[in-house]
């Protein structure tokens, strides 16, 4: 076992005898010490920092005693225990030392307790100091806390307060600590939160409840937990509350809700779309096919002609669907949104009438970015359209761009942007705008307010779709009576020279041909359509409804192969991966993708270079693409697809 350490104990005695005396008796008790005589304060005061473990003083020495040491350790706010020694006959001096904080007291001629005193004394002063340790702990850890703590009493006064509940209320606990809750709240923040104090006392458990606190903007919401506290005798005594501030989280669950809707709902109506636009597709073929037969016979094919505008009208929603759920083919190019903002320009005067007035600033210094421009002008032709329809009365129609850079703190608050370089294009009007609930709707298909004929709610799920595919997104800013602005950003495109946009293919090409194609399509009807419309037209066609079989039929194949004609996504290897496969073998074969639907999985590369035929097609669009590609020079060695 160590030694234990010798205490330090300070000796305050006019008279070198009795202060002999005192350490005699210390050693007689077995007190190992280190005892130091502070005749004057001049000594005392130097001799109590460090602070001593005991003070030993004569009560009645005539310069220097007891009284005056207790009242400077006060004063300094030492705690240092002091035994006081006392004549035979002072009682009353005892009484006044032990008032002034004297931790026990001897007399003079029965110092035979004296061991066992200071033993105490110090005992007790240890265990002080190891409290406040504690309790100095507790508060540090309160005071760390993320989240705002207080302790009231049973009626409601406040016993404790970490510094969070200081800042909320702009007060210092000094000010807080003693009150009474309904002298420091508003009465109606009071009576969100006594209710549930009152009940985790009564229930005798933990209660969480939400708070709203603040006004207007600074408003906020807090997850509050309160329960009640327990004395040593287990009696409830007090009701503790934590508060944590969740309005970020808050924010971020209805954004997480929000896009998780437009997911599933996008997935939905993509899937719904795919395997439409695949019977469509049928239906559209067929009807031309028979409507080449029927043409001696008017009143036949007028009736097929309502089958087929009917379909072709099916197509065109379909087509909004697909755009919806991101699944279109689009043709990003790299241009430059002030311009394609400037072409659109001549058509918006004449949509919006004259009662809109049209302000169109162009403030992005370099619009460009990579995307599809069709499709960024039906965005602004959709956004604009609901801008007018909200102006029923004129207004102004504002459309503006500009250069942003989205740093972290926008994504912060915007976690499904990506950040860096952006280019937005603005659509403003002084209209109708919207409340929150319409807000919350708007972006989902067949969301509509408008009266029945009037609008099919598809204009802003395409934007949306749109806008998304292109890598990008869209927000809006409205209130009721105000207005509304629409901010669609799109990625930019910094120091990348200009490549010259795509030439249109041209359509004059002969429908008719000799060569082999081969087919790849899984949906069953489309392909029989397909091959029945190639054969018809000369054509020698090799089916195949799986990419695997595909391969092995082209390598059984001992003649060419001048065409693949393959679906984009396929189960198993996708149709980029087949087409590439074959002209690995046979490079003089050319390819031509058929789809609805794109995935992005797709190399956006091979997406640009191929040759794309959209789903639902015509019987006439098959062979003139079959026979442009056919014709098409073959890029030496490059892809071809
Ligand atoms: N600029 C705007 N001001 C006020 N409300 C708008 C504005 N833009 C959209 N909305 C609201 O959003 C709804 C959905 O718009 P969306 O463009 O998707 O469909 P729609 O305009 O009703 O029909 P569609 O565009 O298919 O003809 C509108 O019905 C309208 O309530
Ligand atoms: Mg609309």
């Amino acid at each position: 076992m160590p030694e234990p350490a010798l205490l330090r104990i300070l000796i305050i005695e006019d008279n070198p005898d009795d202060g002999a005396l005192l350490e005699h008796e210390l050693r007689r008790a077995g007190v190992g010490a280190v005892c130091m005589p502070v005749p004057d304060e001049r000594s005392f005061l130097a001799a109590i920092s460090p602070a001593p473990d005991l003070i030993l003083a004569g009560c009645r020495t005539p310069g220097f005693g007891a009284l005056a040491a207790l009242r400077l350790l006060r004063q300094r706010g030492h705690d240092v225990p002091v035994i006081v020694v006392i004549s035979t006959l002072g009682d009353e001096d005892a009484v006044e030392c032990l008032s002034e904080g004297a931790s026990d007291y001897l007399r003079k001629d029965s110092l035979g307790r004296l061991g066992l005193a200071v033993r105490n004394a110090v005992e007790q002063a240890r265990l002080r100091r190891q409290e406040r340790g504690e309790h100095r702990l507790l508060q540090a850890v309160v005071d760390g806390a993320a989240a705002a703590i207080y302790v009231k009493d049973i009626e409601g006064r406040f016993l404790l307060v970490n510094r969070r509940f200081e800042a909320l209320l702009g007060m210092h606990s000094g000010e807080i600590v003693g009150r009474h809750a309904a002298e420091l709240y508003p009465q109606e923040v009071l009576e969100q939160l006594r209710p549930h104090e009152l009940a985790a006392l009564a229930s005798r458990s933990a209660v969480e409840h939400e708070v709203r606190l603040g006004e207007g903007a600074g408003m906020r919401t807090y997850l509050s937990v309160c329960f009640p506290l327990a004395d040593l005798d287990g009696a409830f005594h007090a009701v503790c509350g934590i508060a944590t501030d969740i309005s970020d989280a808050k924010r971020l669950e209805a954004q997480l809700r929000q896009a998780q809707k437009m997911e599933a709902v996008g997935q939905l109506a993509g899937s719904v779309a795919h395997d439409f636009n695949n019977l469509l597709t049928v239906i559209l073929g067929y009807s031309q096919l028979l409507a080449g037969r029927l043409v001696d016979q008017p009143g036949l094919f007028h009736i097929l002609d309502e089958v087929r505008k009917a379909g072709e009208r099916a197509a065109a929603l379909t087509r909004q669907l697909l755009a919806f759920s991101r699944n279109q083919v689009l043709l990003p190019q790299l241009v430059d949104l002030n311009a394609v903002v400037a072409e659109v320009e001549t058509m918006l005067r004449r949509l919006i009438g004259e009662n809109v007035e049209l302000v169109i600033t162009l403030r992005a210094q370099s619009g460009r970015a990579m995307v599809d421009p069709g499709q960024v002008e039906q965005v602004i032709l959709n956004l604009a359209l609901n801008a007018r329809d909200a102006m029923s009365n004129g207004g102004a129609l504002i459309l503006e761009t500009d250069d942003v850079e989205l740093d972290a703190v926008y994504l912060q608050r915007h976690p499904y942007a990506r950040a860096g370089p952006h280019v937005v294009i603005a659509v403003s009007d002084t209209g109708q705008g919207m409340d929150a609930e319409t807000r919350s709707h708007i972006f989902e298909p067949f969301f509509t307010t408008k009266e029945k004929g009037k609008g099919t709610g598809l204009g802003l799920s395409t934007v949306y779709g749109i806008v998304r595919q292109s890598g990008g997104h869209i927000e809006v800013y409205s209130e009721p009576g105000q207005g509304s602005t629409f901010r669609v950003y799109f990625p930019r495109v910094v120091a990348v020279a200009a490549r010259p946009a795509i030439p249109a293919l041209v359509v004059a090409a002969p429908r008719a041909g000799s060569e082999t194609i081969l087919l790849l399509e899984d949906e069953e009807s489309v392909r029989a359509l397909v091959s029945h419309l190639l054969t018809s037209a000369g054509y020698t066609v090799l089916e195949s409804g799986s990419s695997t079989d595909t391969v092995a039929v082209a390598e059984r194949h001992p003649g060419p192969i001048h065409l693949v004609l393959s679906d984009v996504i396929m189960p198993g290897m996708s149709g980029p991966e087949v087409a590439a496969r074959i002209v690995a073998t046979r490079p003089e074969t050319r390819v031509l993708f058929t789809s609805g639907y794109t995935a992005n999985l797709v190399d956006r590369k091979s997406l640009r270079v191929a040759h794309f035929l959209e789903k639902p097609f015509t019987a006439a669009q098959v062979l003139t693409t079959v026979r442009e590609v056919l014709d098409a020079p073959l890029p030496g060695g490059d892809a071809r697809g």
